[in-house]
């Protein structure tokens, strides 16, 4: 039997950083999509075949893991297909651990919930990058928009619908767990200064959950930008996503926020609908490559078993 599964890519729209710190989040699937084919195979080792090198570690760790968990002898066959690529921070890692348990599931008869399969795809994860808050992973295993509480402490599924987003690459990799560290540095040193910002930010988060559930845009634009100056403030900005971000703003975006861990990535604007071509101009005048992506994908799905 061959198994299909895909996961999808996210994006954090409130409460980077902060929620590594058990603060809450809101993060949204988004449909860049990774997939993920499965098979059993009479050769003696796995077989990882991944376009993309930083998905492979996922992908062998996830298969390890699920092996040793369910005590399977048998080998595997693993192949990725991406409709992203891993540098524009979407989440293509979390997406492959997720669609790999899963296909590795359905492929060996082994049945969890998917909240199981959120802790064992956390679980890889974290061997694999020792730090991060589970959001990524959240999303890829539940889709939708959620409001998130790292570890899945708390999974609310929120019903947004279709945000007017607009998304910009800065076309630069961000390494997260460097910027995760970075924070963690300012923790330390400057202790009261960095809770204060969190709170800041918790209490911005909750605002946007509300905003976002009656769609008060204008509300939620302005909760991103806020959300922006205290990602400065926390030094995990650059000069191009900040004037990616003015871009945005200058040209009639609600609000603006870089999104993610910053240092690059990817940054994201609040936009009516007649502002979006303007707003996209504006960006890509800044440097940047904008992407089209909507929001509230589904979660993990079996696209196909091939008997
Ligand atoms: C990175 O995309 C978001 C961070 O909050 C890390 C995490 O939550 O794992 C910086």
């Amino acid at each position: 039997m061959k198994v299909s599964v895909s996961a999808p890519g996210k994006l954090m729209l409130f409460g980077e950083h902060a929620v590594v710190y058990g603060y809450p989040s809101v993060v949204t699937a988004v449909d860049k999509r990774l997939y993920v084919e499965a098979e059993q195979t009479d050769k003696e080792v796995e077989e990882v075949i991944t376009p993309q090198v930083k998905e492979s570690r996922f992908v062998s760790e996830s298969i390890s893991f699920f092996r040793e968990k369910f005590a399977v002898k048998e080998h595997v066959k693993v192949r990725t297909r991406g409709d992203f690529s891993h540098n524009v921070g979407l989440g293509s890692s979390s997406a492959a651990t997720v669609a790999v348990l899963a296909a590795l599931g359905v492929l060996f008869n082994k049945f969890f919930k998917k909240r199981t399969l959120f802790d064992m795809s956390y679980q890889v994860n974290i061997k694999i990058q020792g730090v991060g808050s589970g959001f990524d992973v959240a999303a890829a295993t539940f889709g939708g928009t959620l409001y998130f509480i790292r570890q899945g402490e708390v999974l609310e599924p929120l019903s947004v619908g279709a945000l007017p987003l607009v998304i910009g690459y800065s076309g630069i990799k961000a390494d997260t767990p460097s910027y995760v560290r970075k924070v963690a540095e300012n923790f330390k040193q400057k202790k009261n200064e960095t809770i204060d910002i969190f709170k800041k930010i918790r209490d911005l988060v909750e605002l946007a959950k509300q905003s976002l559930l009656v769609k008060d845009y204008e509300m939620v634009g302005k909760l991103m930008t806020r959300n922006h100056v205290l990602l400065q403030q926390l030094g995990v900005s650059t000069v191009k996503l900040d004037s990616m971000i003015d871009a945005a703003f200058n040209t009639g975006a609600f609000g603006a926020k870089l999104s993610g861990a910053g240092g690059g990535d990817c940054m994201i604007a609040l936009v009516p609908s007649e502002k979006r071509k303007n707003v996209e101009k504006a960006i890509e005048k800044a440097g940047g490559q904008v992407i089209k992506v909507k929001n509230n994908a589904e979660g993990v799905k079996i696209e196909e078993r091939i008997i």
